[in-house]
């Protein structure tokens, strides 16, 4: 049953709204707000109807009490105010009431004020609840959508790995390196992840290039190295096809490309290439010198950590060369190389 909670000094008045209001609503009235604040810190009800004249702590000190106490906070009250002062009314809805009811009343009046504002607010807590409700399920729906984008990259990029057994792991450790060098350039958690996401796809285009090329145990000729470089422009049309990530295909599109301006496809140079590939591009060949080739094994740490540190400039980006060195120096166990 719907309680309310009735205060007013004047034993009359409380039995004239307990006769009026006690079929519909569980009442229970006091005598005083010190009487009404002892209730309210045990039960916490539907509504209170509040008299604001009272000897000793009137209804407005009762109220602002009452709004002290955690699990009042949001009850609704309704003052109850005598006819001789109308600027109590203001004071009233002023303070935070509900609404309030005029001595002497109508009968009729006191049920419908009560049973709208009881119905007032019940139908606020309901919409709170339906849309906190349906908040948790549009995050659990995003939540699913992206692990599932994830999964779809992630073996999209098993793919172009599996082409070539020697480069196995490979985007995906270039994936991690890109999004460590984002994080420590002060990307937020979101850029991070997309970065990943750049990084697994950014040899996507390898796809197009045929298994023998890529295979080749030899050093390759001038025209099979010429078939080689396609694979930016070759990825970049790939990617191109997903609008919802306009950004996706800038990885694919120019991580060869070089900060002097000397690489490929189309030269770009300094801050003309897409920081994401700029990034790309430090990472790529800091996995390309530590993994094993069917040549040879992992370079040694110093000699990785030389070739970035000249390629500060020329081939890199300095900003993200220095990330990258850092890294390294970090890594006192080398374990930042394919074997691990
Ligand atoms: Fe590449």
């Amino acid at each position: 049953m719907t309680d309310i909670l009735l205060v007013d000094d004047d034993h009359i008045m409380r039995t004239l709204l307990e006769n009026i209001l006690r079929d519909l609503y569980e009442i229970h009235s006091v005598g005083s707000g010190e009487e009404a604040l002892d209730f309210l810190r045990e039960s916490v009800p539907d509504l209170v109807l509040l008299d604001i004249k009272m000897p000793g702590m009137d209804g407005f000190e009762t109220f602002t009490q009452l709004r002290q106490i955690e699990t009042c906070k949001e009850v609704p009250v309704i003052f109850l105010t005598g006819d001789e002062d109308k600027s109590m009314e203001v004071s009233a809805l002023r303070t935070g009431g509900s609404d309030f009811i005029r001595k002497p009343f109508l009968p009729e009046v006191v049920k419908l004020r009560v049973s709208n504002i009881i119905e007032l607010h019940r139908l606020r807590d309901h919409l709170a609840e339906e849309v906190e409700i349906k908040t948790a399920e549009v995050h659990e729906s995003e939540k699913k959508i992206r692990s599932m984008s994830l999964e779809i990259v992630q073996t999209l990029s098993g793919t172009i790995d599996a082409k070539d057994e020697y480069t196995n792991g490979h985007s995906r450790r270039v994936a991690k390196y890109s999004m460590e060098i984002a994080k420590r350039f002060g990307y937020s958690e979101e850029e991070q992840q997309n970065i990943y996401l750049i990084g697994l796809l950014h040899d996507i285009g390898k796809i197009g290039v045929p298994d023998e090329i890529i295979r080749m145990p030899r050093k390759l000729t001038d025209e099979e190295f010429a078939i080689i470089k396609n694979h930016p422009v070759i990825g970049a049309s790939i990617l191109s096809n997903i609008t919802s990530m306009p950004n996706i295909s800038a990885g694919a599109h120019w991580h060869h490309e070089r900060y002097d301006g000397r690489g490929y496809p189309d030269g770009l140079k300094g801050e003309e290439i897409p920081e994401v590939a700029r990034i790309i591009a430090v990472a790529d060949a800091y996995d390309a010198m530590t993994s094993n080739r069917s040549y040879r094994s992992y370079l040694p740490q110093e000699k990785v950590r030389s070739e970035i540190e000249n390629g500060k400039g020329s081939q890199f980006d300095p900003t993200f060369a220095d990330i990258m060195l850092h890294m390294i120096d970090e890594d006192t166990e080398y374990s930042m190389q394919e074997e691990n």
